[in-house]
């Protein structure tokens, strides 16, 4: 493929490929010196108009690590703020002649809008609440590890904001396709109209909905994604839905918790759980350097290879 646009267009077979490259890779970011030539001479855009400490900066030393040469751009110090345009924009920075573009926007398919006019590869670091097929793979790395390569029969539970969480839908797409049942814990008003036509199992209470799944996956409350009029009591909220140690009683013994960041400790998950032995969350992060130096390799050296 051309970009990377979201999970879905990647075969299962695909999905192994990219994370046993990752594999490679992770094995080298823990060596004394991390830097190696494979993508010496190439460029790569970090093009972020929405905010980003993870994805931006696991991207940036993905891209350094292989030697390739990485240049930011944000909304806030470009000229969009000037009113260009995101098609004059991404044509400008084609014309500067990358070889791969990685883009974080608000606007649900804002990637496939520029991947469709320019030549160059375009990877989607987060659109809306669409798609982030580079946190999904990232995840799927983690989980693979946790759980042994076995992803079948497996139950995972993705509890909190799936209405706004692109992250909830790049997961639910890979992951039920590799046989994991999802289950999804949310109050009614944090869910998407359209749940019941996804191949998940719908839950309101956490404590039945955590009752043996192997892992749970903590969302993030986006409040600055909610509606007017909408926004939960977050004291309820934290009652109802916040992660304790008494939820993860009655999951699985050794049953992992993500998160994909950023937190918010004490409204989602409970503070100890974020950093106790069974919590994955930095091992997301170090999953997300290699996963994202698979991914850059893959698209950069595509025209190499003559895909
Ligand atoms: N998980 C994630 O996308 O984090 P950032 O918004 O910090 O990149």
């Amino acid at each position: 493929h051309k970009d990377l646009l979201d999970v879905s267009q990647l075969s299962l077979e695909e999905v192994t490929h990219l994370l046993d490259t990752a594999e490679q890779f992770h094995e080298i970011n823990q060596r004394p010196v991390k830097k190696v030539p494979t993508l010496k001479g190439k460029s790569v855009v970090l093009f972020f108009a929405e905010p980003s400490t993870r994805t931006k900066t696991s991207f940036d030393v993905a891209g350094k690590r292989l030697s390739a040469d990485t240049f930011s751009l944000s909304s806030s110090s470009s000229s969009l703020t000037k009113g260009e345009s995101l098609k004059d924009t991404a044509l400008t920075l084609e014309a500067m002649n990358p070889d791969v573009i990685v883009l974080r926007h608000k606007a649900n398919g804002a990637s496939q809008f520029i991947a469709e006019r320019l030549d160059c590869a375009v990877v989607n670091a987060g659109d809306g609440c669409h798609a982030h097929p580079t946190q999904a793979l990232l995840d799927n790395f983690t989980l693979r590890r946790a759980w042994n390569n076995e992803y079948k029969g497996k139950t995972i539970l993705i509890l909190g904001d799936v209405k706004h969480s692109r992250v909830a839908r790049s997961n639910i797409n890979l992951l039920t396709r590799q046989g994991v049942k999802v289950r999804l814990c949310a109050p009614r008003t944090l869910l998407p109209h359209t749940v019941h036509t996804w191949p998940v199992e719908v839950f309101h209470d956490l404590n039945k909905a955590v009752e043996g799944v192997d892992a749970v996956m903590c969302l993030r409350l986006q409040l600055e994604r909610q509606q007017a009029g909408l926004l939960p009591d977050l004291n309820e909220y934290a009652r109802m839905y916040c992660l304790t140690s008494k939820h993860m009683d009655m999951a699985v013994e050794g049953a992992k918790i993500l998160h994909p960041g950023p937190m918010n400790r004490g409204l989602e998950i409970a503070s100890d759980l974020a950093d106790c032995n069974e919590s994955r969350v930095l091992n997301q992060v170090s999953a997300g350097v290699a996963t994202r130096m698979a991914i850059l390799y893959l698209h950069a050296t595509r025209k190499d290879k003559g895909a």
